[in-house]
């Protein structure tokens, strides 16, 4: 019985080098790159090697199930999906900065649940631990996408299609959205006072990102009107922008943003606080539990 990741190796090489012959050096770059990153995080993190592993195997696992999916679907050879996607060394290395930072937030004791989850990272990742999970998502695709990822980790993990502005959310211990975002919906929003208003769920973890989608949507919090919210909004896409001046200027929107969720959740009595995920650019996590 192999393990996941002597299944996604062969050779002593991962399948994502394999994939195409063209884009075989831009391949082998990002891998030698997230080996490296695996093994300073090791050197830094030694008591968190299972953690390691496990973002390590799911990146590729992705990583490679991504890159086939679309060069079959754009008849590409992998030069397009990597350009468009901006897949680079960096951008899995942001990814796993994102992923160890929100996992170490999320404590090992209890149950999960995993936010408008997409692929269901964060549910897979707290599964590989050995920790009960479910993860909730609108898009049924990206449902059964996760549960093929799942599958091929050989975990169990609960996703499901679901909306979280409807109904009551699944009971969990620890709830956590990475990167919630609906157009003309403030979703990270919504999640944080849904959060406050279930007793159970002791802590939540809320990584944000940018609101421009979402900025008619003031979700009425004291000391800002909707005008300054939708202004902040709007900024706050600067963080993708190429120009590093306006990127500033987009995270020290997302920051002032955040401080007033962190002010929410603080009047209501609630631990919060805002800390932040260096070398990322959407790395600001909103970390609450019931004091
Ligand atoms: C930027 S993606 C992040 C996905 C995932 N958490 C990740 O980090 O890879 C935002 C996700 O929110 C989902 N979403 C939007 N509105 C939702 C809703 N009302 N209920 C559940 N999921 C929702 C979208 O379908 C999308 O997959």
């Amino acid at each position: 019985m192999f393990s996941p990741i002597e299944r996604i190796k062969e050779n002593g090489r991962t399948k994502l080098s394999d994939v195409s012959e063209n884009i075989r050096e831009t391949t082998e770059n990002i891998l030698n790159s997230l080996e490296r990153t695996v093994n300073e995080l090791l050197d830094r993190h030694p008591k968190r090697e299972s953690d390691i592993r496990n973002i390590q195997q799911l990146l590729l696992l992705k990583g490679e199930r991504d890159l086939r999916y679309w060069m079959k679907k754009r008849q590409d050879n992998g030069e397009k999906f990597l350009k468009e996607f901006s897949i680079s060394a960096e951008f899995f290395q942001r990814k796993f900065f994102e992923l160890m930072a929100l996992l170490e937030e999320v404590p090992q004791d209890g149950s999960v649940l995993d936010i408008a989850c997409g692929t269901g990272d964060i549910a897979i990742l707290a599964a590989m631990r050995g920790q009960k999970t479910i993860g909730i998502e609108l898009n049924p695709s990206q449902i059964r996408m996760g549960k093929f990822y799942a599958q091929k980790l050989g975990i169990e993990v609960d996703l499901r299609v679901g909306n979280l502005l409807e109904g009551d959310l699944p009971a969990a211990d620890h709830w956590v959205a990475k990167h919630p975002c609906a157009k003309g919906i403030a979703l990270p929003d919504e999640i944080l006072k849904r959060w406050e208003s279930v007793d159970s769920a002791h802590t939540l973890t809320c990584m944000t990102c940018c609101q421009g989608k979402a900025q008619d949507s003031f979700p009425g919090y004291s000391g800002i009107d909707a005008n300054e919210w939708k202004h902040l909004c709007r900024v706050s896409d600067w963080t993708n922008n190429s120009d590093e001046m306006k990127r500033f200027d987009g995270q020290v929107a997302m920051d002032k943003i955040d401080a007033f969720r962190v002010g929410f959740l603080r009047e209501q009595g609630l631990s919060a606080e805002v800390k932040k995920v260096e070398g990322t650019i959407k790395g600001n996590m909103i970390c609450c539990s019931r004091r």
